[in-house]
């Protein structure tokens, strides 16, 4: 099968076009580096001639809340319009899970109209819900500052490696569409701002972590489950111990 990775230079993507290719498959990575562009629809006919499957696992440049909707409906509706024309037989998405329950951020309402997009089009679907992943949590204080502190809600959620998600797309991606959702997580439950601050203590980042529960997520007031998956989620085997190991020792043979 021909499977068109859209956003395949990504954190996310440039795993998942290796697992494809580990699962058989030709893999084509596109975004606007390599002359494809879902926002314009540049190189998109052209990409996807002969694309049995796309995998769409890019992320806006802006997450600024008009830029950020426009870029998952224009982009979506670009895809969906070109794979269609091209006989794409099976579309993929990767969204969040909690999606649905977090409409009033900017960012999830863009992937709630991604979602819906999706849902309507003629293309057989699967859109892949994951958790966070590790490799966002330096992100997630980033975005959750209050003046010099990070604030977050101490509510449950279960984050996974980049590399685990991955494979749960990848997975998804060489199988017949589900037409509906999966959700993917991680193999242990943690609270929002205990994994943060242990995950900013591992980088020597000085920022304080405040739990409070009147801080929002996004944006979004969340309560204890919002973030959490389903029972019937598949979940990645990378604790968050491992990862530290894993990418600490990944960055020193890079130095
Ligand atoms: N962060 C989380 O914890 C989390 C959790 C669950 C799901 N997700 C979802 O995971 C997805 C991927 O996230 P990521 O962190 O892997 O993203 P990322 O590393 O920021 O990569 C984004 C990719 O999208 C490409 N792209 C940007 N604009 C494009 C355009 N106009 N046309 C085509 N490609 C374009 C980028 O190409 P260039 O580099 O060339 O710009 C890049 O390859 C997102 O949809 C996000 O909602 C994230």
């Amino acid at each position: 099968m021909k499977i068109v990775v859209i956003g395949g230079t990504g954190l996310i993507g440039s795993k998942l076009v290796n697992k494809v290719r580990e699962h058989g498959h030709e893999a084509i990575p596109a975004a606007p580096n390599t002359g494809v562009n879902t926002l314009t629809g540049e190189g998109l006919a052209e990409v996807l001639k002969g694309a049995s499957t796309v995998v769409d696992v890019s992320n806006s440049p802006s997450w600024e809340d008009a830029a950020v909707l426009n870029f998952f409906e224009t982009s979506t509706h670009n895809l969906l319009t070109y794979g269609a024309a091209a006989g794409v037989r099976h579309h993929v998405a990767l969204s969040v899970v909690g999606t649905d329950r977090l409409s009033e951020s900017g960012y999830f309402r863009a992937k709630i109209a991604q979602e819906k997009l999706i849902k309507e089009s003629s293309i057989p679907y699967s859109i892949v819900r994951a958790t966070q992943f590790f490799e966002f949590l330096k992100g997630l204080a980033d975005i959750s500052m209050v003046g010099d502190k990070v604030h977050l809600p101490p509510v449950l959620f279960q984050p996974m490696a980049a590399d685990d998600v991955a494979s749960g797309v990848a997975s998804v991606a060489v199988a017949q569409p589900v037409n509906g959702m999966a959700e993917i997580g991680g193999p242990e439950q943690f609270r929002v701002d205990e994994l943060v601050r242990r995950r900013l203590a591992s980088l020597k980042d000085p920022r304080e972590v405040i739990a409070d529960s009147n801080a929002r997520y996004s944006g979004a007031k969340i309560a204890e489950k919002t973030l959490v998956p389903g029972n019937n989620a598949r979940l990645g085997h990378t604790t968050f111990e491992n990862w530290l190991t894993q990418s600490a020792a990944h960055i020193a043979s890079a130095a």
